[in-house]
């Protein structure tokens, strides 16, 4: 069997899981959906798809939700999937099966990881030595995972509070999505390096006179105010004095690698 496993990652939560089951599966290439070609064909017999991505809201985040719209996949494709989150109780899978299935796919395997959360708008990420532990509990699911899909295991979506989590996550999807960027400021920090440019998976960060602008047109992946390196990005008062995170097993070359603005 081929798999092929499609990516979404701002901060590296989901890149490390999906290098995680690439490696167990061992004929796995691992794309970000950002690079995947609208109209290009993917699945078939003997091909198997994987999906890997965190969870925005309580379900899927703009980009994967419109990736997945757009996917073209042959039916009956073993296909699987991991979201992970901070550890919330919703219905992220049931929302991209829901999409999926109108192509005549189900989901084969889904799976839910707890990693560390990294939504700083609305909390502190958790301290060193709590990411240590939650990564390692994380280690075991997705090992357990990996070798039940290499093994073309079975195990279904489970719906949790589909209700909750359509009506919350439709509230960021439509809500003034694009202008949500207008919060974002640099402090004198800034050393207008530009790296936030270039992890932004949607090319929304322009620089201007060495600042960076932001374009609304925003996924609220918050990739570029995790990776400053400089901690120069504030989302209004919300963020400031809060811990940044990103995976450390991940770099950001990696990241930056997920970032294509051709297939938005
Ligand atoms: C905009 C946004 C919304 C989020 N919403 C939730 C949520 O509803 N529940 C939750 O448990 N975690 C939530 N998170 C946390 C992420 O799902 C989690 O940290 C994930 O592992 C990040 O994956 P990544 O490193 O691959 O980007 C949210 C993060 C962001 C950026
Ligand atoms: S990554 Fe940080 S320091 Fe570099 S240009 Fe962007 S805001 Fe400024
Ligand atoms: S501007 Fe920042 S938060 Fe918005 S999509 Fe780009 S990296 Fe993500």
């Amino acid at each position: 069997m081929d798999f092929t496993i499609f990516y979404f990652s701002a901060t590296g939560n989901s890149l490390e899981i999906a290098r995680k089951i690439a490696k167990e599966l061992g004929d796995c290439s691992i794309k970000p959906m950002t690079a995947q070609v609208p109209g290009e064909p993917v699945g078939g017999p003997g091909e198997s798809v994987g999906f890997i991505f965190p969870v925005f809201y309580n379900g899927l985040p703009r980009l994967v939700k419109r990736f997945a719209e757009r996917l073209v996949i042959n039916p009956g494709t073993y296909c699987f999937a991991v979201a992970n989150s901070g550890g919330t109780r919703a219905n992220p899978l049931g929302m991209l099966e829901d999409i999926l299935f109108r192509k005549g796919i189900r989901l084969s395997y889904a799976e839910e990881v707890k990693m560390p959360g990294n939504y700083i708008v609305g909390h502190q990420a958790p301290s060193s030595e709590k990411v240590r532990q939650i990564l390692g509990d994380a280690n075991v699911k997705v090992d357990k995972a990996a070798r039940a899909i290499a093994g073309g295991e079975r195990k279904p979506v489970i719906r949790k509070a589909e209700l909750w989590s359509k009506i919350t996550n439709r509230s960021y999807l439509y809500k003034n999505i694009n202008k949500w960027d207008e919060a974002f400021l640099t402090t004198g920090k800034c050393t207008g390096c530009g790296l936030c440019t270039e992890v932004c998976p949607v090319c929304n960060i322009k620089m201007e006179d060495r600042r960076p602008v932001w374009q609304h047109n925003c996924e609220r992946c918050l990739a570029c105010i995790h990776w400053c390196p400089c901690e120069a990005i504030e989302y209004g008062k919300k963020t400031v004095r809060r811990r940044r995170y990103h995976n450390p097993n991940v770099k950001i070359a990696d990241i930056k690698r997920g970032c294509s603005c051709e297939n938005i």
